[in-house]
């Protein structure tokens, strides 16, 4: 294996402009071009090094400044994806050099680089598209380029394309050219300076929306034809976000048109593009009368987050892949400043407590990373994209956000992009401007959070006579061991003091704090509107006194699901009992909080898998107990004019009864009003779909398995079709389950989603085994057909795997193959199975007694 220093490139050449034409062939897979890059030699050399994977290389010829024209002659190293072009004598350093490149390469199905994706016409005729994603290090695979995202450029395109296909690339077109065969030569507006992974191309037969006009920016959405109808929401989110950003950041949008494009096939959710955003088509396209509330919220949040890119990313982009979460956690950030503004009903906020408690989840672990983290290989770069950069950074951004104040925070970043716009930045450039805008030592905070891994567990009591609040930090680590890590916490706290509430802003630095309160105290809420990225723990009394008070009317939603979510962390860590969980729950009362019970579920559907028969009835029937009030006021029919929340509550809630609890009642009502759905299209709101399909599967066997796949093969929109393949993973019937398996290897289901069907059905307590096992025999085809990014989703399932058998085949499988997790990735999942695997020995056995009592 090539050293990591061998992927980094020389620092000797500092490329200006490049001129790419490209002639893609869509129905030979294939495509040749050619690229002039324009550069200055910094540094004497006879030897040009530059990223290129996959190409042939025919032709290199380099101009001097001088006008001497030298032919170059190519090597390629395959492992170090690089080309190095020897010339025939020394280039003095200078500028205005000149790079000329002939080459040609296959447009591939890893749905990276320069690839093909597929869709069916009308007709039912297989049509070609050719795309791009090149993110984080693919751009040389379709040109060769310094593909490192400090070696900016301009980028002057040109693609070569069959009469009849829309071409499109991050400017707007500039001309067309008729080249007399059948084919037209169409030229881009030149880019500004900007990194080569933000250059996108797409080609292929686009239908587009007119453009509307914002501030001057032409605006469209486009998709492949026949789904012009599903283009209302986007285009509505799409304007929201543009006009939102432009004025929060207060700099005007830096591309000259947006074009948001949903591809058929594409491997992540979305791709920042200059201009020419990608996406899935379900995180772009939906059918407003038929999506759930969560799926429009979702391409709305989406929509946002790669508009902020933008900004931040394309015109402020971090010096290398160790910094990437300078823009994906605050794309983060931004989706969802952006999206609340766009629909405040669906207090995205709360929503994101969802994802915060994932970030937790793996930031107590040993095997986690600190946000900012060492990248030297490709694989590394790629394996940076996890939730410790988007949810834990967003997070954190968050907190800081609430201890400056919004307007501070808002003051500062404007200053950052704008003092390092068209450039390059490090972490501490971001602490700069937010400290010269706020008068805040911002990166003495900061840094414990960024540049060490994990959290603190804060614990909170009252001091004598309760006329003092007592703080303590120490490392939160769900296997329970004692660190002396420190962090800067900022504290937000609100307290009841002699029954008048007040509130206290706390910079918790020191192993504990003790706060002087002008009375009583009465109660705390630790983590106030629950912005902090930390964990809380009171004591006995102190959670007393909060039950007292009634927990429903002092906390809001996003600190009731904190406070699930932290006590079952508790639970998890061995620092409290499960009963303790389940009284926290039982204090909720009958909570209608769509997110609150999003937390409660998660903890459900964990202890499904790990009770044994002898557990089961008593943990569904506690289950059924807690969900039942609250489906009786919610019911299967939405109210009028009743807030969307309450539409995702009642998902949540009847996959709390139907699905975890499995209630006989509701799941035949599910089963039957899945059918009358399915013949009348009636009976069944648009949030219930999904559930109910699910429900179906579970319970109806082969028929119900049977009803769902002719769904799936049938659906209208992309949230149909991914409602309906994920729901054929519910099925408690080992054959019906590798019946599901064995479409990820058919024709039946695209790449894009195959491997998370792997994962859905480990997920499955019927499943779990089945589904590894299938892996396991699988293992060569899955990687042939799937690159390392896709693939690395099919082990998703594998932390909630309890069972200590099928633990041990995948930790001697995991040591014997290369598995496609870099990083600590594949670590923290194994770390998280063994955490659950001696949970589930700690607690089988015991929930009759917990769910009883
Ligand atoms: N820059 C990413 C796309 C990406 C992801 C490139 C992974 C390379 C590797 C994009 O901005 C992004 O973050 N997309 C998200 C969706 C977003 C709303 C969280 C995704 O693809 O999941
Ligand atoms: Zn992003």
């Amino acid at each position: 294996m090539a050293e990591t220093e061998s992927f980094r490139l020389p620092a000797n050449v500092s490329p200006r402009r490049y001129q790419i034409e490209l002639r893609p062939d869509l129905i030979r897979s294939r495509f040749e071009g050619t690229v002039t890059v324009s550069f200055d030699l910094l540094a004497g050399t006879t030897r040009l090094v530059l990223n290129a994977a996959e190409l042939d290389l025919s032709e290199a010829r380099v101009e001097t400044p001088d006008g001497a024209s030298l032919t170059g002659e190519i090597s390629v190293s395959g492992p170090e994806q690089r080309a190095s072009i020897s010339l025939p004598v020394d280039l003095a350093p200078g500028e205005g050099y000149q790079l000329h490149l002939r080459f040609s390469g296959a447009l591939n199905h890893h749905l990276q680089g320069f690839y093909r994706s597929t869709y069916r016409d009308d007709e039912g005729l297989e049509r070609v598209i050719a795309t791009t994603q090149f993110e984080p290090t693919d751009a040389r695979r379709a040109f060769p380029c310094w593909d490192e995202p400090a070696l900016k450029a301009t980028f002057a395109v040109s693609l070569v394309v069959d009469n009849g296909l829309t071409a499109l690339s991050n400017g707007p077109v500039v001309s067309v050219e008729d080249l007399g065969d059948g084919s037209r030569r169409i030229t881009f507006e030149e880019t500004m300076t900007m990194s080569t992974y933000l250059v996108a191309f797409v080609v292929g037969p686009f239908e587009m929306t007119p453009p509307r006009h914002i501030d001057g920016i032409p605006l469209r959405i486009a998709a492949v034809p026949g789904r012009m109808p599903l283009t209302g929401f986007a285009l509505e989110a799409a304007e929201h976000a543009l006009r939102f950003l432009s004025g929060y950041f207060e700099i005007p949008y830096p591309g000259r048109k947006m074009d948001h494009v949903a591809i058929p096939d594409f491997s992540s959710g979305a791709m920042e593009n200059l201009g020419c955003v990608t996406y899935r088509e379900n995180a772009l396209l939906a059918d407003t009368d038929a999506a759930s509330q969560v799926e429009l919220q979702r391409i709305a949040t989406v929509i946002a987050h790669e508009t902020a890119h933008m900004w931040f990313g394309d015109l402020v982009t971090m010096r290398w892949w160790d910094g990437v979460w300078l823009k994906e956690a605050f794309a983060t950030f931004m989706e969802l400043t952006t999206t609340d503004a766009f629909n405040p009903e669906w207090q995205v906020w709360t929503a994101f407590g969802t994802a915060k408690s994932a970030a937790l989840g793996t930031d107590g672990l040993k095997t986690t990373r600190p946000v900012v983290f060492e990248v030297g290989r490709p694989e590394e770069a790629e394996a940076m994209f996890d939730v410790l950069t988007y949810q834990k950074g967003g997070a954190v951004l968050r907190m800081l956000e609430q201890y400056l104040g919004p307007e501070t925070f808002r003051k500062g970043i404007s200053h950052y992009l704008t003092a390092h716009a068209y450039g390059n930045t490090e972490t501490r450039d971001l602490w700069a401007a937010l400290e010269a805008v706020s008068g805040e030592p911002v990166g003495n905070i900061m840094d414990s959070w960024i540049a060490q891994g994990g959290f603190p567990i804060v614990s909170v009591h009252a001091g004598p006579d309760r006329s003092t609040v007592v703080l303590h930090q120490r490392r939160f680590l769900y296997d329970g061991s004692e660190t002396d890590e420190r962090w800067s916490v900022p504290i937000n706290l609100r307290m009841s003091v002699d029954g008048v509430v007040q509130r206290h802003r706390v910079l918790l630095d020191e192993e504990s704090v003790e706060l002087a309160v002008d009375g009583p105290v009465d109660w705390v809420v630790a983590n106030d509107g629950s912005w902090g990225f930390y964990r809380v723990r009171y004591s006995a009394p102190m959670w007393q006194r909060l039950q007292q008070a009634g927990v429903e009317d002092v906390m809001d939603p996003f600190e009731r699901l904190s406070l699930v979510s932290d006590s079952w962390a508790a639970v998890v860590a061995g620092l409290q009992d499960i009963s303790d969980w389940v009284s926290i729950v039982g204090s909720l009362g009958e909570d209608r909080d769509a997110d609150v019970w999003g937390a409660i579920n998660s903890v459900f559907a964990l202890l499904s898998l790990v009770a044994d028969e002898n557990d089961r009835d008593a943990l569904q029937s506690f289950v059924r107990k807690t969900a039942r009030p609250v489906w009786a006021q919610l019911g299967w029919t939405p109210v009028p004019g009743e807030p969307s929340r309450a539409a995702t509550a009642r998902a949540r809630v009847l996959e709390s009864l139907a699905l975890i609890g499995a209630d006989p009642e509701a799941a035949e009502q599910a089963v039957d009003r899945f059918r009358t759905f399915v013949t009348t299209g009636q009976a069944l709101p648009p949030d219930l779909v999904s559930c109910a399909a699910r429900v179906t599967v579970a319970r109806d066997g082969d028929a119900g398995w049977q009803t769902v796949f002719a769904q799936y093969k049938g659906a209208s929109t992309p949230q149909d079709r991914v409602r309906y393949l994920f729901a054929l993973s519910e099925s408690p019937d080992p054959s019906t389950l590798r019946r599901t398996l064995d479409l990820v290897l058919s024709l039946e289901v695209r790449t894009q989603d195959a491997p998370f069907l792997i994962s859905a059905v480990m997920r499955n307590r019927h499943g779990a085994t089945i589904a590894w096992e299938w892996l396991e025999s699988h293992w060569e085809e899955l990687g042939s057909r799937f690159s390392a990014a896709l693939l690395a989703r099919a082990f998703d399932g594998i932390p909630l795997v309890v069972d200590p058998g099928l633990a041990g085949a995948i930790h001697r499988f995991c040591a014997a193959h290369e598995v496609p997790l870099a990083g600590p990735r594949l670590d923290q999942l194994l770390e998280r199975m063994d955490i659950n695997v001696g949970l589930a020995a700690r607690l089988r056995g015991t929930l009759t007694a917990v769910f009883d009592g």
